[in-house]
């Protein structure tokens, strides 16, 4: 770990359960009253979720126009057409509110509402040039972290998803409503607490950027997710256990913000461009065998990472295995599929996989071990 390092975020974080329902007031506080634009999905506007925060807007002064056309795991087209609107209808503020699909969007439109630089060359890493709309992301599912990172992930063929990662796309403000996360369906809250999980251990091991702020999150994060994830799935409305998730994914969301993810993404990222499995999904799927590859080199860190969350053991490797078994035990107990062979994958496919993987050099890099397509195809076997 360096001792010399950047750590950036977002300026104005606010967690304070019930606050999306007086968003109007929330933002009158930092904004001029102008036309905004909610972004989010159709799940989200079916269940009335943004109704509350909608109407507090319009009633403040902030003429609300709302663009639920996200899909999950969102294409270009759907970033293009949300601008499209947003510059028709000359809005001066963005919201974004639902899951990181719908923060994702909101983070592009925000930029690109201002016509400064087309999408295709935003690809990559440092790659934005343009200025932005004030941007406001309030998340409904407590996993991605989005609402804190600079990144936005996009499908951009019919197997491949594309980031723009860019300290542009830090949000002006995070707003954390555990009231929001009541209602998210058990499959979903396990999936997307287990990418959060992810989040924090990936953060933690991150070979370059990894540093004593993204430490100090990374552990804090896993303690808060780890002791309750299985309660935010057996008691829904738990609100203890829902804050205690999204303020946890928010922390992870911090921690690799600046220390990013490795293998574990990497190799979970094929599988939902192949099989649309949701990204958190794919993500405990590989998590285990992943860390079991990366223990050669990383076992002092998952050590490190098991006292944390209160594990017992004498030497590195015995501490390592107890933190996986710890993971396997939570996946197991959320009642999620824990195999590959369970998501209607063949044994056939996952060469594709391995081939597929070797893209996200992007991520690759920051894993503590090298992983070649052999390691790869070698660690699906075993997730299968
Ligand atoms: N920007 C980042 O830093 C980052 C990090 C990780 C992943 N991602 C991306 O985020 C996306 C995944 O986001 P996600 O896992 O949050 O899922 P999502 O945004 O795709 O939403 C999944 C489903 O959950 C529903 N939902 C959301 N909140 C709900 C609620 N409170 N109650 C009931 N239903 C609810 C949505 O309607 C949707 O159908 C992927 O595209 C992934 O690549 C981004
Ligand atoms: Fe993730």
């Amino acid at each position: 770990m360096s001792s010399s390092f950047v750590f950036e975020g977002v300026a104005s974080i606010m967690v304070d359960d019930g606050a999306a329902a007086n968003l109007g007031a929330v933002l009158s506080e930092r904004y001029a009253k102008t036309r905004t634009m909610l972004v989010t999905d159709k799940g989200i506007t079916s269940l009335g979720l943004a109704d509350a925060a909608i109407s507090s807007l319009n009633k403040s002064g902030f003429e609300t126009i709302v663009f639920d056309d996200v899909a999950a795991d969102p294409a270009e087209t759907i970033i293009l057409t949300a601008t499209k609107l947003a510059i028709n209808e000359n809005v001066g503020l963005i919201v974004g509110f639902g899951g990181g699909s719908s923060m994702d969007v909101a983070k592009l439109v925000a930029i690109l509402a201002k016509g400064e630089q087309a999408l295709a060359d935003m690809y990559g890493v440092g790659k934005v040039r343009s200025s932005r709309l004030p941007l406001v992301l309030i998340p409904t599912t407590a996993g991605t972290g989005s609402e804190v990172t600079p990144i936005s992930v996009v499908t951009t063929g019919k197997h491949t998803k594309m980031g723009v990662s860019d300290r542009a796309l830090f949000a002006d403000m995070a707003l954390i409503d555990a009231t929001l996360t009541a209602g998210l369906p058990r499959h979903v809250t396990a999936a997307t607490g287990i990418d959060a999980m992810v989040h924090a251990i990936e953060a933690f091991t991150s070979r370059i950027k990894k540093n004593l702020i993204s430490d100090t999150l990374a552990k804090r994060a896993l303690v808060m997710l780890g002791s309750n994830i299985v309660q935010a799935c057996e008691k829904p409305d738990d609100m203890d256990a829902r804050r205690a998730m999204l303020t946890g994914a928010m922390l992870a969301g911090q921690a690799f913000a600046n220390a990013p993810v490795g293998a574990v993404h990497a190799l979970a990222y094929p599988l939902g461009g192949r099989f649309h499995i949701p990204h958190g999904h794919s993500n405990s799927l590989v998590l285990p065998h992943v860390l079991r590859f990366n223990a050669s080199s990383a076992a002092p860190m998952y050590a490190e990472l098991a006292e944390t969350v209160g594990l017992a053991g004498s030497t590195d490797t015995q501490l390592t295995d107890a933190f996986i078994k710890w993971l396997e035990d939570l996946t197991e107990a959320t009642g999620i599929e824990r195999r590959l062979r369970d998501m209607t994958i063949t044994q056939d496919d996952l060469p594709m996989l391995a081939t597929d993987a070797m893209d996200q050099s992007r991520l690759l890099i920051n894993n503590p071990v090298d992983v070649d397509e052999t390691d790869a195809l070698k660690i699906y076997q075993e997730s299968w």
